[in-house]
């Protein structure tokens, strides 16, 4: 499987050419299929309808009244789209730029309803092209390989593209003078906590390359902000979950590692049934502990970050985390009792690396930020994910 990854991601990433032009075929056009019925329609049960609303309602614009145009890299993937969804609801005008190897065309084709820009962060030339032509005010930089196994196998893939295609796109952005980003980070970065919850000042030593990747990316924006006055809002989340609680985006990863997405697929029937790592932790039911964070109050916190940096805030590192941990077989139980139904589950032996407990403290983007997370429940978390599961994947 990973031989098999690498070598469609090899193939995908080498089509981004440096000599490519922005055209047609770059940009492309919203008549395109969907990879499945993808839902426009109202939701399919009682579950809370509407994000929460902006609290601006003015449009965001720029001196000369166009609205502000903010570059979503990943944008095509599972974070990223809900931040679109973020973005729209605020008045921002948004671009995506993604290569497609991970993420789906259809959601921001047809579902977003946002300009997609196929191509790579690393692809130079794309990125001078796309701020020649677009008058971007800051970019959100989702785009990033994420898995950690593969990461160790094939470290060279994400130094090359975590590493190498942020460097890509900052000298682009410090060249036109595009000064702010929000930056998706990642509790990896800790490595095995010291303590519990996480706080930011945390100490920094990651276990594996894609977190090595990440926290190489924090040194560099602290570089870039020295140098060129770069200024960023770095968030490292905890386990992202959840999907829009109108059902219209949500998680689609291929392969899924993740375990509620992969509880989902084994109550659909696409999987025989859901493996716990190890039963022997030192927690009360012996099963690690996580902190789930749903993706809209993600999506949330990076408008607010976006928002502190337009309005001139300096670069700031915040954890974006639940704040309350729940072990692997209470995330099971709590799937049973939303899905209702069984789960068939399969008892195994811990996997190097896994600590047994994860949780982060988020008391700073509250305070600073005046992040206010409405999705904080875990039933709530998997009836939202349920839910998108069974429109994109159950059939
Ligand atoms: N999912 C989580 O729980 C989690 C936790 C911590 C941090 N993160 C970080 O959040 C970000 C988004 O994660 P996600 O779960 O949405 O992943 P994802 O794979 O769904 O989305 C990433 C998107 O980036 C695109 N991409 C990758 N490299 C690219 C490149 N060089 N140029 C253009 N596009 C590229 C992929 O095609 C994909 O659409 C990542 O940076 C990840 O490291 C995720």
């Amino acid at each position: 499987m990973i031989l098999l990854l690498t070598t469609a991601i090899d193939a995908v990433v080498g089509n981004a050419h440096p000599t490519k032009k922005l055209s047609s075929t770059t940009f492309v056009g919203t008549s395109c299929r969907r990879k499945k019925t993808v839902n426009k329609q109202q939701p399919t049960n009682n579950q809370q309808q509407t994000n929460k609303q902006p609290t601006n309602n003015q449009q965001p614009t720029t001196n000369n009244q166009q609205p502000t145009t903010i570059l979503v890299t990943g944008g095509a993937g599972y974070i990223g789209s809900h931040a679109v969804w973020a973005l729209k609801e605020r008045g921002y005008k948004v671009v995506v730029l993604d290569n497609l190897v991970y993420g789906h065309r259809d959601i921001v084709e047809e579902v977003l309803d946002v300009e997609l820009v196929v191509g790579d962060t690393s692809d130079r030339l794309l990125l001078d092209q796309l701020f020649a032509t677009r008058q971007i005010a800051a970019v959100m930089h989702f785009a990033a390989y994420t898995y950690v196994g593969e990461s160790v196998k094939n470290p060279g893939k994400y130094y090359g593209n975590n590493v190498v295609g942020t460097l890509t796109l900052l000298e682009a952005m410090t060249k036109v003078g595009i000064d702010k980003l929000v930056f998706s980070s990642t509790a990896a970065t800790y490595g095995i906590p010291q303590e519990s919850p996480i706080p930011e000042t945390h100490p920094q030593q990651p276990i594996n390359p894609y977190g090595s990747s990440k926290l190489m990316v924090e040194w560099m924006l602290k570089d870039y902000n020295l140098a060129h006055g770069l200024k960023s809002v770095i968030f490292r989340y905890f386990n992202a979950s959840g999907a829009d609680p109108n059902g219209k985006t949500g998680e689609d990863h291929n392969p899924e590692t993740h375990l509620i997405p992969l509880i989902l697929y084994t109550a659909l029937g696409k999987r025989p049934s859901v493996s716990i790592f190890g039963t022997d932790y030192p927690t009360p039911d012996g099963t690690c502990i996580r902190d789930y964070i749903h993706v809209t109050d993600l999506a949330e916190a990076h408008v607010l970050g976006l928002e502190y940096l337009l309005q001139g805030g300096e670069t700031e590192i915040f954890n974006l985390g639940n704040g309350n941990g729940f072990s692997v077989k209470e995330t099971i139980a709590a799937a049973r009792e939303v899905i209702g139904k069984e789960i068939k589950v399969v008892e195994g032996d811990r996997r190097p690396g896994d600590p047994p407990i994860l949780v982060g403290s988020s008391d700073k983007a509250k305070k600073i930020l005046g992040w206010d997370p409405n999705y904080g429940d875990l039933k709530q978390i998997i009836a939202h994910a349920w839910q998108w599961h069974q429109l994109r994947h159950g059939c």
